[in-house]
């Protein structure tokens, strides 16, 4: 028998951020980093575990190590009410062990720097600065407020971006649009230009206006062009400002739908998850009238909770897998889909009375913020 045994230590960025070792009779091997951040679902706001550079030293692979630190975290946080846990799962057909589902789609707006360079730009730009982070937060927050799956960013805590697009390869770069007045009316964050790229990396963008979006699309068009890029790629959401602004240029939009991989969110507290999320799907159900359920509980493999949905009609019950749940809760699928396409088993009207309470929308998460 082997002497086994898991350390939190504190990370070089302070908290929220924490080291994890696992160490067999004295050796390293296992390792990763975590982090509680809270995140929005639907106007409610909820920490999430962050599970970030999961690594298992190759001679100790396949022992059930991984296992061991990840369970261990993940019942730390549950232990203290933290809801949620995310990662970016760069290995498919992992995480779904523990209940990870992928709920996010990708996008990317490709955009020729020629083309790009062609829109007007009116504010002045400039580097980022460290200290710039409280109102590139607040500005992200105001913009942001709305989404599903985007991370608050506490303007005094926010360590600013740490990473680009590849995890670990990258530093992340800011450029800031400023007002007449010089206030921050917008930003870009870039991946760190390596070399031989061929083309630019935008990870995130916020602007107040389009007319900033404009600008900031051209800034990052004369920046690609600089370094003799043919092209731009921006990692953004299709309906905030930038991504708006983009769809009515002349741009290909891809859109991914990873399952497995990805970003990955796990309802470690179903009951807290549906609690919060009790002002949302209230309203919602009110659309049905009063002969909708009193009440409904959901019940999964990591627990269950209770919707009020003060209708008449005699309280119901469904059973969900844990991971299905969390792709309905965040807009990845819809019940309809859940039950066609991948056999859960569902009855139809509670099919029905799900996509009423939880609609299919698009998640998203920016990039600085997926680690
Ligand atoms: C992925 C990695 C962390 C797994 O560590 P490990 O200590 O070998 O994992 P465990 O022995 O605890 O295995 C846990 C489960 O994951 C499965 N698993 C392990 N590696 C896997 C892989 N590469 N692909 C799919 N499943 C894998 C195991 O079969 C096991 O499942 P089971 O318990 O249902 O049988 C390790 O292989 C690694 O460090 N790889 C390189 C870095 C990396 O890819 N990190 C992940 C970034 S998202």
């Amino acid at each position: 028998m082997y002497d086994r045994i898991i350390k939190f230590l504190p990370h070089e960025l302070g908290l929220p951020w924490e080291q994890v070792r696992v160490e067999v009779d004295g050796e390293l091997v296992s390792w990763m980093q975590t982090f509680t951040v809270p995140h929005r679902l639907r106007g409610a706001t909820l920490e999430s575990a962050g599970v970030v550079g999961v690594h298992t030293a190759d001679a100790h692979q396949m022992r059930g190590h991984m296992r061991f630190m990840l369970e261990t975290v993940l019942e730390r946080a549950e232990g203290r009410g933290v809801p949620l846990s995310m990662l970016y799962g760069g290995v498919a057909d992992v995480y779904h062990r523990w209940a990870y589902a992928t709920v996010m789609p990708e996008f990317r707006f490709s955009i020729s720097t020629r083309r790009a360079e062609a829109v007007p730009g009116s504010h002045r730009i400039r580097d980022g600065k460290p200290e710039d982070r409280p109102a590139i937060a607040r500005l992200y927050n105001r913009e942001t407020a709305g989404m599903t799956g985007v991370r608050v960013r506490e303007p005094e805590r926010w360590l600013g971006p740490r990473q680009g697009l590849y995890f670990g390869r990258l530093d992340a770069w800011v450029q800031v649009a400023l007002s007449d007045d010089g206030r921050i009316v917008g930003y870009c964050i870039g991946d760190q230009i390596e070399g031989d790229a061929q083309r630019l990396d935008i990870v995130d963008a916020q602007a107040t206006s389009s007319a900033v979006a404009g600008s900031l699309i051209r800034a990052m068009a004369e920046e690609a062009i600089r370094h003799r890029m043919g092209s731009l790629d921006f990692h953004v959401y299709p309906t905030g400002r930038v991504g708006r602004y983009l769809q009515n240029l002349d741009v290909s939009m891809t859109t991914e739908r990873p399952i497995s991989r990805a970003q990955m969110v796990r309802l470690s507290l179903p009951g807290a998850v549906l609690e919060a999320l009790q002002p949302y799907a209230r309203e919602q159900a009110e659309t049905l009238g009063p002969d909708r359920p009193a009440r409904l509980t959901i019940e999964t493999e990591l627990g269950s909770g209770d919707l009020a949905l003060g209708g008449e009609a005699p309280a119901r019950k469904i059973g969900l897998p844990a991971d299905r749940l969390c792709e309905l809760l965040f807009g990845y699928r819809s019940a309809e889909e859940l039950r066609e396409i991948h056999g859960v088993r569902l009855a139809e009207r509670d099919a029905e009375l799900m996509d009423v309470l939880f609609p299919r929308l698009d998640a998203y998460c920016y990039w600085p913020d997926r680690y």
